[in-house]
């Protein structure tokens, strides 16, 4: 296998020569390393360095590790002591190796990641697949004590664009609305919630956020029953109304018929998934006050994507109002507009950190095509 140098954050590794005639570089390598998912990488390492001492997990395994480089760099980065599973020989090989350039004193385990999950309890379990992360979660949620991270690249299941595939893995109905990217992530939340609460655990979700061709979770655990029954307390659904861009939510495991609020035509259900917020305003603002110590500049994606979630509105939707826009026929004026209309008139509106052209707000779809319209 021919390698190549590359830097991510702190930390220098040997990863494969991609192949540049490939469709998808990283998927036919010998050894897969993604660079698209740096920032992916750079969040999980932000989080982990941001947590006071008293929060930090005593260890952390990364169940997928490939060429090792994200818990390479949660070692050298954050000072954690690092597991390192695959269950290809090739990648851990190289993983040990560029543990071993590095001087890091990692351990490496050549194993099914649910096996090595099934004996062993880890303080944080980051969850990392080519696709779903789904067949992994049962033995995380046992595996992982304070923390779990998780990684899904198999966004058209999640976000509706593949129904049936999204329904088996997820046993939950995605659908393909203009919120879609919202819907993956609370599908996900939503199921790795339920996943943990048959073990009488609780989660608080952290720092999640959708991105491009993936979601990611980063997770805080909680123990018992109570942390159990405010998990499942989360659990609803979202009713799209199926005239309008109208839809309400609703909490509980089963989904009760409902009107739409705006123009009282039917709705579907969409769920169960995850309601209320996907991000702690404690642990983003750690993030961000720590990204200069921790290596990672100012002015860069991930600090621009925290900015953003820490000023988003934890609702479950959100109304693109380009699409809005053109339903009732008006031509758009700037977001920020429209942003400063719904605050003038009493409501909380935001942007949201997967689209340019999303609102997030509190206000009745009226209000909010009101806002967009006026003159
Ligand atoms: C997407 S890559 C991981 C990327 C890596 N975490 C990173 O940040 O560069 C997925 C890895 O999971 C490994 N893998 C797939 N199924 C596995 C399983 N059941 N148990 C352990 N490793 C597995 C593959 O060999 C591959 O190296």
């Amino acid at each position: 296998m021919d390698l190549v140098s590359v830097t991510e954050g702190r930390t220098t590794v040997l990863v494969p020569v991609p192949d540049p005639s490939a469709q998808f570089p990283p998927g036919s390598a010998p050894v897969f390393y993604n660079p698209r998912m740096a920032l992916n990488r750079d969040a999980t390492v932000l989080f982990l360095a941001a947590l006071p001492p008293d929060a930090r997990p005593d260890d952390y395994l990364d169940a997928m590790g490939a060429t090792g480089l994200r818990g390479l760099r949660v070692a050298g980065e954050t000072g954690l002591r690092v597991t390192i599973n695959d269950r290809s020989r090739r990648a851990l090989g190289l993983a040990a190796m560029n543990a071993a350039r590095l001087g890091l004193p990692i351990e490496t385990v050549l194993s099914d990641a649910n096996a090595l999950m099934s004996t062993r309890r880890f303080g944080a379990v980051d969850l990392d697949p080519f696709g779903s992360p789904a067949p992994f979660l049962d033995a995380a949620c046992r595996s992982a004590v304070r923390y779990l991270f998780v990684t899904a690249t198999d966004t058209a299941p999640l976000c509706g664009a593949h129904l049936r595939a999204g329904m088996r893995r997820y046993a939950a109905r995605p659908m393909n609305t203009e919120y879609h990217a919202e819907v993956g992530l609370r599908v996900l939340l939503g199921f790795v919630a339920r996943e943990l609460v048959k073990y009488d655990r609780g989660l608080v979700p952290l720092c999640c956020f959708a991105r491009e061709h993936f979601v990611r979770l980063q997770l805080g655990l909680r123990q018992g029953v109570v942390a159990a029954d405010e998990t499942l307390a989360r659990i609803g659904y979202v009713h799209q109304c199926s005239s309008c861009p109208g839809r309400t939510e609703q909490r509980g495991l089963v989904a009760v018929p409902s009107v739409c609020p705006a123009c009282k035509g039917t709705t579907v259900p969409i769920g169960p998934l995850w309601l209320g917020e996907v991000n702690d305003p404690l642990t983003i603002g750690r993030m961000r006050a720590m990204l200069p110590s921790a290596g990672l500049e100012r002015g860069t994606a991930l600090d621009r994507l925290l900015a953003t979630l820490a000023g988003e509105l934890p609702t479950s939707t959100h109304y693109d109002y380009h699409r809005l826009a053109k339903w009732v026929g008006a031509s758009p004026p700037p977001v920020g507009t429209v942003l400063d209309r719904l605050g003038e008139r009493g409501y909380r509106a935001s942007r949201a950190h997967y689209s340019g052209t999303a609102i997030k707000t509190d206000a009745p779809l009226g209000r909010v095509i009101e806002a967009l319209t006026a003159p």
